[in-house]
């Protein structure tokens, strides 16, 4: 366990109020086409709404919303999407205005919410029309107001002058997708009410309308099943692995929450007046290991289990006696009672069935039940539970794994593993909801950058959430419409925090909902990465706390000769301007324009920011560059030797504060630093922290290598090359010192010119792991 990281101190993705002003002025950009055909042109680009609608044509003049604008509707419906939208005015442009009675003008004009059954394109479908002395938002059924509101709200943020002006135009509008979905899983770390409905706003303003609600899991049983209390006061609490599970009374410190019925219903109704539908999961046979740590009798060993501080796939699974088809389908009565909504999530994920195999009863009851092997066993359970379902009005869901040993006959399938699954299933006749982990998965990182929290390093950048494509080009037109739509889905495993969740989910949710809901043919990345100005503009309007990282310069430092250095600069998401300064000051409009890698002398301190119309986007980072700094390399800055599985991991301690984090590749910790240029160095130190080996690996544990130690604890061992020459070897201590770290310095052997400087620690170093925090090379 390591306390304190010095870099840690540099750490941020809290949003900082920078000045973006500007770029909400609409941005009369030039639309690139991008793959799909005809892009949005430069004029609906302009507007900055997310998602483009189906159709803008722009008019003349615009309506100006101030004070003296009142707000008209006619019936509940229209007048609770009045209020909602009066709402959202006051909270984010601190504007009130009234909602008055049909009848009253008001001499600012009015804007009028109408439901009108004439407006045809489904349900979820709107008209906006604005001219300078009245807007009309008109749908034929709330939830299409509620769209035609939000994009009201949309055009009046876009800009953050007063008073408001909103462009005539109209818009006729409606989603390509029925689907447009979010996951939480809040059982790995549970968020707060008040978090929740934060998110589910945020979806609301995106026109996403399915939230996915992971709540049942091996690390915590998080919603109140009447009954069975024990799920939630025994299930409902872990003891986190390592320093963050003992108090400094020494005591062991619970991670517990869960959800009242009280609190679920409250979210469900929050969400339904956003015309958010929630999807509860419950997941089985495997992930189980919290439901089995309260009713030990619901597993198959019927072993007392704790409830799983560790993470990846655990091999708990329930038995497939009655009594727990009896304990599912009593839990479902309870969920089904909490959520109106069509479906109910069964998991079926990650269900390795190794218990089941090994156990006589399970074969036993295999047997009885007339099912052929572990797959079919699965198959069988969720059929049953599928059956309880339907006889109550629902549909399940489950993820893809549920298509092994044969589909119930009315399930939607969550394509997880890829979209193979989904396209296997909309083959067999059945619905299909897009979400796959190599596209969609939050919790992967969406930038290198070294200010990144924790999460798998395995990038899904901004662009690639941006560029998928939820209908495969190679499925028959006939079964195109079982694509009900896509999910993005946040697992929060590295997401100790809400701020964290939401650095994972913005703003890479926009490029979700503008596939979700925009034509296929309107979608171009360069528009996109344009209107996001405005976005970031609303996010912080709204207070939510997105990632920067995605709109940083990152600065590539190679050493010169005659005490110069050679500084390349890129941004992720491409945006064309950056601006620099080399002498520490914060980069202005004025400042240099990168065009090229450029020649330092040093020492300097660079600062670079992207420009967008005249500011910068996120405020510029200082970096630090001298002989010394060129010659060190964070874990950040090296490469993985191997890379088998590299995660992003946070420290176990302390308890209160920031801990550090590592890149490390849990199969093979072990570092590169490529070309390292060795000319006149004499020695090395390398700085290394140790911290719990909390994982499950199931059958993947056997890829873990080890390398054989030569003395007790094992050795720091410095190579050229993996395969190459010992450069240097130092045994390591029982122990960190007090900070949680050690400093490990050695005479580097002779070794001139560059070489890939491979480091790695021997021996078996489980249930703890050493990692690597930094590597300085020393001149001689
Ligand atoms: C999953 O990611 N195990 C559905």
């Amino acid at each position: 366990m390591t306390r304190t990281s010095k870099r840690q101190a540099g750490y941020r993705f809290r949003v900082l109020l920078s000045a973006m002003l500007a770029l909400a002025v609409p941005l009369a950009c030039n639309a690139i086409a991008g793959p799909t055909g005809s892009p949005a042109t430069a004029t609906e680009t302009g507007y900055s709404l997310v998602p483009l609608p189906a159709s803008l044509q722009p008019a003349k003049g615009s309506f100006r919303i101030s004070s003296t604008t009142s707000l008209l509707a006619e019936g509940d419906a229209a007048s609770a999407v009045a209020r909602q939208f009066a709402d959202y005015l006051r909270t984010t442009r601190k504007l009130e205005v009234p909602l008055s009675r049909p009848g009253n003008t008001a001499k600012g004009g009015v804007i009028e919410f109408v439901i009108d059954a004439g407006i045809g394109g489904g349900p979820e479908s709107y008209r906006l029309d604005v001219n300078p002395h009245h807007v009309r938002v008109a749908a034929a059924e709330p939830r299409g107001l509620f769209y035609g509101a939000v994009t009201l709200w949309q055009l009046a943020t876009a800009n953050p002058e007063v008073p408001i002006t909103i462009p005539a135009l109209r818009i006729e509008d409606a989603p390509r997708f029925g689907w447009r979905g979010l996951m939480l899983d809040s059982a790995r770390h549970f968020q707060s009410v008040g978090e929740i409905k934060q998110l589910l706003d945020a979806m609301a303003l995106h026109k996403l309308n399915t939230f996915h609600w992971h709540l049942t899991d091996d690390q915590g049983w998080r919603i109140e099943i009447k009954r069975y209390p024990k799920l939630t006061e025994d299930g409902g609490c872990r003891i986190p692995a390592g320093d963050g599970g003992i108090g400094a009374d020494g005591k062991p410190r619970p991670y517990c929450g869960f959800y009242t019925q009280d609190q679920v219903r409250e979210v469900v109704r929050y969400a339904a007046e956003r015309h958010i539908t929630i999807v509860p999961e419950i997941n089985a046979p495997g992930h189980a290991q919290a439901a089995v740590s309260a009713y030990p009798e619901l597993g198959v060993t019927g072993k007392q289990l704790p409830v799983l501080n560790e993470w990846g796939v655990n091999t708990t699974l329930f038995n497939v006696e009655e009594s727990t088809f009896q304990f599912l389908e009593n839990v479902l009565a309870e969920v089904v009672e909490l959520f109106p909504g069509t479906y109910v999530h069964v998991g079926g994920d990650e269900a390795v069935k190794d218990q089941w195999k090994a156990s006589a009863r399970v074969q036993e009851r295999m047997r009885e039940l007339g099912v052929k092997d572990e797959a079919g066993m699965q198959s069988y359970l969720v059929k049953r539970m599928e059956k309880y379902l339907v006889a109550h009005k629902r549909r399940l869901i489950g993820w893809d794994e549920i298509l092994e040993g044969g589909l119930p006959e009315e399930a939607t399938v969550m394509s997880w593993r890829g979209i193979e699954g989904g396209v296997t299933a909309a083959g067999l006749g059945h619905d299909v909801v897009m979400a796959p982990s190599s596209e969609l998965y939050l919790d992967y990182l969406q930038t290198d950058s070294p200010n990144e929290p924790p999460g798998r390093p395995a990038l899904i950048p901004l662009q690639q959430v941006y560029a998928f494509e939820p209908i495969p080009a190679a499925l028959p037109a006939d079964q195109r419409a079982h694509i009900l739509g896509l999910q993005a889905n946040v697992w929060t495993e590295h997401m100790r925090s809400y701020g964290r969740v939401q650095h994972a989910i913005f703003p890479r949710i926009a490029a979700l909902a503008e596939t979700a809901w925009s034509p296929r043919q309107k979608k171009d990345w360069a528009g996109f990465r344009a209107r996001l100005a405005a976005q970031l503009q609303r996010y912080r309007l709204l207070g939510i706390d997105y990632a920067q990282t995605p709109f940083e310069v990152r600065s590539v430092v190679s050493d010169q000769p005659q005490g110069k250095a050679l500084v390349t600069l890129s941004n992720p998401l491409g945006y064309p301007q950056m601006r620099y300064t080399i002498d520490g000051g914060a980069p202005s409009a004025r400042s240099a324009a990168y065009k090229a890698p450029f020649e330092v002398k040093l020492p300097a301190e660079l600062r670079a920011a992207v420009f967008v119309q005249g500011l910068p986007l996120v405020p510029a980072q200082a970096r630090k560059l001298d002989v010394s700094s060129l010659l060190s390399r964070s874990d950040e800055e090296l490469a993985m030797c191997t890379g088998a599985l590299t995660l992003r991991l946070e420290d176990d301690g302390p308890l209160e504060g920031e801990r550090a984090l590592f890149n490390v590749d849990i199969f093979n910790p072990c570092w590169l630093w490529k070309a390292a240029g060795l000319d006149g160095i004499a020695r090395i130190e390398v700085r290394a922290g140790r911290m719990p080996y909390y994982f499950q690996l199931a059958h993947d544990e056997p890829a873990r290598k080890f390398k054989p130690a030569r003395t007790p604890h094992g050795e720091l061992e410095i190579r050229a090359g993996c395969a190459g020459a010992v450069l240097a070897s130092v045994p390591l201590p029982a122990a960190t010192d007090a900070d949680g770290f050690v400093i490990l310095g050695a005479m580097l052997k002779p070794s001139p010119g560059k070489q890939d400087l491979c480091v790695f620690f021997t021996g078996d170093t489980r249930p703890t792991m050493w990692v690597l925090d930094r590597l300085t090379l020393q001149p001689r």
